[in-house]
């Protein structure tokens, strides 16, 4: 039988173009593209076996070796630190993690500054790097909200357009870390399937040169 190689994609938009440049790569997968709710799929043909998982999950998948590769915004890998080898910088998914406060914020540095955020390590990191202390308050979501309603002083969030911060009257005061989806590998992987990841690697750094 043939080795397959199992590649665990975030599902959503930026899986699909992700999945896009598999296939331009020369990895298709016909059945991915029919319309239904499966989230494995796979073509034996080329050796990938696809799914779909929630793109906060693709790391575990692939640290514990249940998918081989995967592909995980670099906001994820920030925070939390899977061992996995980071491979290629895809240049999709384009946006940076920023801090945020209300319009006209002004920090009054000799107070603890509240600081609400789904991502809590790279807002640690980024405040302890300026010597500031901080109060982390951890959200799952509606991350904008905290400010408004005087939860926190600020926030650590994603912004890719600045829609969403424009639409609660917030801006961006600090920009931490541009972000975009990044091809990871499981260590084991690397190593024992390295001919197969390589060729996958070979053939969308060619993908990128041409765009
Ligand atoms: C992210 C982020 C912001 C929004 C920024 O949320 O948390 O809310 O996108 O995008 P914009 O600058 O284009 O408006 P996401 O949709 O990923 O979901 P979330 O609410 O789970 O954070």
């Amino acid at each position: 039988m043939k080795q397959m190689l199992n590649i665990a994609l975030p599902k959503g938009r930026l899986g699909e173009k992700v999945y896009g440049m598999f296939k331009a790569a020369g990895f298709p997968c016909p059945a991915i593209e029919e319309q239904n709710r499966k989230l494995i799929f796979e073509n034996e043909e080329v050796g990938v076996r696809y799914f779909w998982v929630k793109p906060s999950d693709v790391a575990i998948y692939v640290e514990r070796g249940a998918a081989d590769i995967g592909v995980a915004g670099k906001d994820i890998l920030l925070e939390y630190k899977p061992r996995v080898y980071e491979l290629f910088d895809l240049d999709v998914g384009k946006c940076r993690m920023a801090v945020a406060a209300p319009k006209g914020f002004r920090d009054d540095t000799s107070r603890t500054l509240r600081v609400a955020t789904k991502f809590s390590r790279i807002a640690r990191d980024f405040y302890a790097g300026q010597g500031r202390d901080i109060d982390i308050i951890h959200l799952n979501g509606s991350i904008e909200i905290a400010p408004i309603l005087g939860l926190s002083d600020v926030i650590v969030d994603i912004v890719e357009t600045g829609t969403t911060l424009k639409e609660n009257d917030l801006e961006v005061i600090d920009t931490i870390v541009p972000i975009s989806a990044r091809l990871i590998a499981n260590t084991a992987s690397f190593k024992f399937k390295n001919e197969a990841i390589e060729k996958i690697l070979t053939e969308m750094n060619r993908l990128e040169r041409l765009l």
